[in-house]
C-alpha cells in the first residue's frame, strides 16, 4: 500500500537534520472558538512529508486534554488508547515507567497536569538560529492572537558528529519503513511495515494499527477517510501516530566521575562507558569490534548477538543498546528467529534532540575526563513515534530498560538511563560485565539521567487536523 505522504507531517519520514536549530513549544488553549481558529490558521504552516524544506519546518501534536478541549466527539476521544487517555503521569503509568524517587512527576518542570495542563506541542525547526527566532516570533504571535497560552519553550541544540552529551554517537540504529523504499528486501528486525509507526497501514501482526476513529455521521464535512477495518467509522488516526516525549537531564560529570572511580586509567573508563552503551564513542558496535573502536564501523548496524555474542562477552547483556533492542538474542526465546521477531515488535522511531551547552565542543571522552564540573543543565529531549505506546515505548521502558532481572541479570537496570536504587525488594543499581575468566560487577550506580518533564501526544495527519479545526 502506498503511503499518503501528502496527508502526513514530515517528521514521520525524516529528522530534519538539515535544519539544526529547533525549539519545542508547549501551549494551552484558553477558549474553544479561538483554539479552532488558531488551528485553521496554523494548518497551512505545517510541513507535510512531501516537502523537503531547507529553511524551516513546523510540526504539531496534541495531548488528550487538547483534543478534549477542542471537543473531538466523545466516541473519538474514547477510541484513543488507554495510555494516551490516562497520560504519562497517571499513577499506574508512573510505576510502569519507573518514574519514582527523583524521577517522580512531582519533581518535573513540566508535564505534571497538577501544575500545568498542556494541550499542544509545536516543534519548530530552522536552518539557523536567526531563522528560528523569526519563525518562533511568528508562531508565538499567532498563538497569542487566538488566546493560546505559551507554557514552556524548550530549546534544543545538535552536537558535533551526531553525539549525545555523554560523548557517544547517537541516531545510528533506525527502523526502515518498507513502503518508503523501492524493491526493499524485507528483513525481520531491520525493515518494518509502516503500520508499526504510522496509523492506517498494516503492522507486524498484519493488522491495521489500532487508531482513533469517529462515527461517520459526525464527519459532516466529509473530511476524514473511512476506517479500513470499521466501515461505519471515519479514521481520525490515518497518517498520524503517537508521540512520546521525555525530557531527560544528563549528569555528564557524574557519569564520567563514576567511571573514573571504577577504572585504573582514562582508557579503561572509556571502555567501561562503551560497555554501558554497547557502542564505542564513535558509534562502532562492541559486538563487531570488542577491543577498540573502528571508525570504519561507526554507523554499522547489521549485527546480531545470537551467533556473535550470546554470553555478552563483547557487548554486555545489560548494555543500553542490547536492552532497548535485544535483536536476535532474547534469553526468553528459544530460537534466534523467535527472538528477532519478538524484539522487532518493540521498536520506535526515535526523533529526539539534545539540549544545553555541551561540556566541550568535540565531546571526546578523554577530554571530558579532565574537565572541571559545571552547573549547566543539559540532556536529551527524547521523542519517539509509535502506533502503540504500550507495546512499543512502555514495554521497552518497563521490561527491558528498568527490569532488574532482564536477560537473566539480577540487580541491574539500564546503566545509562535506568532508575538505579535499592529497596527492600529490589536492587537495580549494579552493572554486570561478563568477562572470562572472572566477570566484573559495578555497584552503587547513581542515576545518570533524570526525567524533567514528559507527556504522551498524538501527532495527527493533516486531514485529522483539518477535521479538528473545522468540526461543529
Ligand atoms: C539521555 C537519554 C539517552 C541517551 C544518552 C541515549 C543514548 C543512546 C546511544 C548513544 C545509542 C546508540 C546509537 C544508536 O544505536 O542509534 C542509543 C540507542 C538506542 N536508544 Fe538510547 N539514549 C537515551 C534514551 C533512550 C530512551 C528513553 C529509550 C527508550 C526507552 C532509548 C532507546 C534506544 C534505542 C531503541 C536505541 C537503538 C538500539 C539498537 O537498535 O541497537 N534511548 N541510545
Amino acid at each position: 500500500m502506498t503511503l499518503e505522504l501528502n496527508d502526513m507531517q514530515g517528521l514521520l519520514i525524516r529528522g530534519f537534520g538539515n535544519l539544526p536549530s529547533a525549539q519545542y513549544v508547549l501551549l494551552r488553549f484558553s477558549d474553544f472558538t479561538g483554539g479552532k481558529q488558531y488551528l485553521r490558521e496554523l494548518l497551512p504552516a505545517i510541513t507535510p512529508a512531501t516537502d523537503k524544506p531547507d529553511e524551516q519546518a513546523v510540526q504539531v501534536a496534541l495531548t488528550y486534554a487538547g483534543f478534549s478541549f477542542l471537543q473531538l466527539p466523545a466516541e473519538g476521544l474514547a477510541s484513543f488508547s488507554r495510555e494516551f487517555r490516562e497520560g504519562m503521569t497517571e499513577s499506574h503509568r508512573q510505576f510502569i515507567l519507573g518514574d519514582n524517587g527523583e524521577n517522580a512527576p512531582d519533581n518535573w518542570a513540566w508535564g505534571n497536569p497538577a501544575h500545568d495542563e498542556i494541550h499542544l506541542l509545536l516543534i519548530i525547526y530552522a536552518k539557523d538560529e536567526s531563522t528560528l527566532a523569526e519563525k518562533l516570533a511568528v508562531e508565538k504571535n499567532r498563538a497569542e492572537s487566538y488566546g493560546v497560552l505559551e507554557l514552556h519553550t524548550l530549546p534544543t541544540g545538535l552536537l558535533q558528529d551526531h553525539k549525545e552529551h555523554f560523548g557517544f554517537r547517537d541516531d545510528i540504529s533506525r527502523p526502515i519503513i518498507e513502503e518508503l523504499v523501492d524493491n526493499v528486501e524485507k528483513k525481520p528486525g531491520v525493515t518494518f511495515p509502516a503500520g508499526e509507526f504510522i496509523m492506517g497501514y498494516k503492522n507486524l501482526y498484519d493488522e491495521y494499527a489500532p487508531a482513533p476513529s469517529i462515527p461517520s455521521s459526525k464527519d459532516v464535512l466529509n473530511v476524514l477517510p473511512v476506517s479500513a477495518d470499521l466501515p461505519d467509522r471515519k479514521d481520525f488516526g490515518k497518517n498520524g501516530t503517537y508521540l512520546v516525549y521525555r525530557q531527560m537531564e544528563q549528569d555528564v560529570f557524574g557519569f564520567w566521575e563514576y567511571l573514573k572511580g571504577a577504572s585504573k586509567d582514562n582508557s579503561e573508563a572509556v571502555s567501561l562507558a562503551s560497555k554501558m552503551v554497547g557502542r564505542w564513542p564513535d558509534g562502532s558496535p562492541l559486538t563487531l569490534t570488542p577491543e577498540k573502536p573502528d571508525p570504519s564501523l561507526s554507523t554499522a548496524n547489521g549485527f546480531g548477538f545470537w551467533n556473535e555474542d550470546k554470553a555478552g562477552l563483547k557487548c554486555p547483556i545489560g548494555a543500553h543498546i542490547r536492552r532497548t533492542n535485544p535483536r536476535d538474542h532474547l534469553v526468553t526465546e528459544r530460537t534466534q528467529k523467535d527472538s528477532l521477531e519478538m524484539a522487532a515488535k518493540h521498536r520506535m522511531l526515535r526523533k529526539g534532540r539534545p539540549y544545553g551547552t555541551p561540556v566541550s565542543e568535540r565531546l571526546v571522552p578523554e577530554e571530558i575526563l579532565g574537565l572541571p564540573r559545571d552547573d549547566e543543565k543539559r540532556g536529551l529531549h527524547f521523542l519517539c513515534l509509535v502506533t502503540d505506546i504500550r507495546r512499543q515505548f512502555e514495554f521497552v521502558q518497563n521490561n527491558w530498560v528498568n527490569f532488574h532481572k532482564f536477560g537473566g541479570l539480577d540487580q541491574d537496570a539500564d546503566p545509562i538511563i535506568g532508575n538505579h536504587y535499592k529497596s527492600d525488594i529490589v536492587v537495580s543499581d549494579e552493572f554486570s560485565i561478563p568477562a572470562y575468566p572472572v566477570k566484573r560487577k559495578l555497584k552503587n550506580l547513581p542515576n545518570f539521567t533524570t526525567i524533567k518533564g514528559g507527556g504522551y501526544f498524538f501527532f495527527p495527519g493533516l486531514r485529522a487536523l483539518h477535521y479538528l479545526a473545522n468540526h461543529e
